[in-house]
């Protein structure tokens, strides 16, 4: 499928708030990428297609990660809209759309917790799903987008900490890639 394909399929599945979602990620992964000198039709891929597994329900999530062997953890399976849809998402990427790009793949798979040395591509899916056009009721959000186009890392520390914040009522809920994320990238921004 072509990047016209994919927005349409999108566009099909995709309930108009979360496919105007889909189309500013992409809009700001295109962005992101030119700046960080990175694949900028990869990047647009990976933000136009990141939430595809995003319309199932919590149920319907755990059912198909569980039918494709994905393991899910005690905290994904409270989770699942939010931690779930990322891991199948990745499956779907490469069975229903024909992606093959390993580096695309891992994008999807770990766009809403992030993990420790994410690559650049992933960096930018990572942020570019935080910070486009459509959110914001974030805090400081305007701060965050300044911040992600000089620094990558410094934008994933920022949004990782405002994520751990976010979640901090809600102490068992989170995964604990997210604190490792957090932890990874304060270092590295030392
Ligand atoms: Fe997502
Ligand atoms: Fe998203």
């Amino acid at each position: 499928m072509n990047i016209d394909d994919l927005r349409k399929n999108m566009k099909s599945i995709l309930s108009d708030s979360r496919y105007r979602h889909s189309v500013g990620t992409e809009e700001v992964c295109f962005d992101l990428a030119l700046i960080y000198g990175e694949d900028t039709l990869k990047a647009s891929i990976a933000g136009i297609i990141h939430d595809c597994a995003r319309y199932l329900t919590g149920d319907e999530l755990i059912e198909e990660c569980e039918r494709n062997n994905i393991m899910i953890s005690d905290v994904e399976r409270k989770r699942p809209h939010l931690l779930l849809h990322s891991k199948l998402g990745a499956i779907y990427a490469k069975e229903k759309y024909g992606i093959m790009d390993e580096d695309i793949l891992k994008a999807i798979e770990f766009h809403t917790t992030g993990r420790p040395a994410m690559s650049r591509l992933e960096k930018i899916l990572y942020i570019a799903d935080y910070i486009e056009p459509n959110r914001n009721m974030i805090q400081s959000i305007d701060y965050i987008r300044e911040i992600a186009y000089q620094d990558l890392d410094e934008a994933i520390r920022i949004i990782t900490k405002q994520t751990l914040e976010y979640l901090s009522s809600n102490i068992n809920l989170i995964d604990p890639l997210t604190k490792e994320t957090y932890d990874y990238y304060v270092n590295q921004c030392k």
